[in-house]
């Protein structure tokens, strides 16, 4: 084991490349394991993270600082900024994301399952944390986006892919355990591919040599998203209840039944039966203030001089329903972008023919 640590300590890290250096580590804990056991490994992996990646002169991203940097503020801020009318994801997901990373001995891994329509922030919600708790962000090698549909299209292969994942999964998170996966459209997933996970989430100290407690697993899904409106209805109606005023508890009990009933990859999965999801996060569907918010927002990145005027014309084609309210945008902000950059085109097109 000494002669495991000088070898790490006297290779500088500038001088060979991060993948060779993790590979003879790999090697020589390997066969050291072989005759000592498995917690050699650790201990070099250790040496390895100090040695290249907290002494800061490693240019290659390691499970450690500055690599994880974990900015629970810069989220806050990102989110408040930058995310409109989500209040209960903006409260919550900070501080289960703290939770789970400052907690010496946290039971299980972080498990949270997004929930709403298309366009109201889910995804970008998940870009900002993964901004905020990788230095490289999306690019990070310990950030998984694992998009269902494209990954998992088959629902004959469940099976084999209920395999694929968990080896994924299990090397991913030997690797680093602060890895991060995001399963995207798991509503688009067969049913049963991620019940080979399952035994990951649970509450284990270290299965199958892997510690799983630091790792962060996040299910997008649209499933639960006519429930969380009808329910948005009720409490505003039976209740008198603001949107502000409406919390994570008001639609526990109504995702978990609409995350169970609807079709999809959480559809009857043991993963609830089990009650290894954290927190069901509810994603509200956004009225008008919050789709001009997103105009505003948008309009801003062109540095264009705008006025309400301009914000009402692209406003006119955003649909709302349902009836008679017609207090929501059917696609939240999706195609905001687009539509301005459209407008800001034509404008200036206007604007040149005119010189
Ligand atoms: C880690 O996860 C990714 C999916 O994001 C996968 O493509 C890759 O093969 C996994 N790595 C290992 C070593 O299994």
């Amino acid at each position: 084991m000494k002669l495991f640590a000088l070898i790490f300590l006297i290779i500088p890290c500038h001088v060979l490349p991060f993948e060779f250096i993790t590979g003879s580590s790999f090697l020589i804990g390997a066969a050291i394991s072989y005759f000592y056991g498995s917690d050699v490994v650790k201990v070099g992996q250790k040496i390895a993270d100090i040695t290249f990646c907290y002494s800061g002169v490693g240019l290659y991203e390691c499970c450690g600082k500055p690599w994880i940097k974990n900015d629970i503020d810069g989220l806050i801020a990102d989110l408040k900024q930058h995310v409109f009318g989500q209040h209960i994801a903006q409260q919550i997901i900070p501080s289960a994301i703290a939770a789970n990373f400052y907690k010496i001995k946290p039971t299980k891994p972080l498990v949270m399952s997004f929930h709403g329509w298309t366009g109201i922030g889910k995804n970008y919600v998940v870009s900002f944390i993964a901004k905020n708790f990788f230095k490289e962000g999306e690019k990070s090698k310990f950030y998984h986006l694992i998009n269902s549909r494209n990954q998992f299209p088959l629902e004959k292969d469940a099976f084999i892919y209920q395999e694929q994942l968990k080896t994924w999964i299990s090397s991913n998170v030997s690797f680093c355990p602060y890895s991060v996966f995001i399963f995207d459209e798991v509503d688009r997933m067969p049913p049963g591919v991620l019940d080979g996970i399952i035994p990951f989430l649970d509450h284990h100290e270290i299965f199958n040599g892997v510690d799983y407690r630091k790792a962060t697993f996040i299910f997008i899904s649209n499933t639960g998203a006519s429930l969380i409106m009808e329910r948005y209805f009720e409490l505003w109606r039976k209740y008198g209840k603001t949107r502000e005023q409406m919390t994570l508890n008001d639609f526990d009990n109504i995702i978990i039944k609409g995350a169970f009933n609807e079709k999809g990859g959480l559809q009857a999965s043991d993963l609830i039966d089990h009650s290894l999801i954290d927190h069901f996060v509810p994603f509200l569907p956004l009225e008008r203030s919050h789709v001009e918010q997103c105009i505003k927002a948008e309009l801003e990145k062109y540095s264009v001089n705008y006025d309400k005027d301009i914000i009402q014309e692209i406003m006119k084609v955003v649909v709302f329903g349902p009836k008679p309210e017609n207090l929501f945008s059917n696609a939240g902000c999706k195609r905001i972008g687009r539509r301005v950059s459209a407008f800001v085109q034509q404008k200036k097109l206007k604007g040149s023919s005119e010189v």
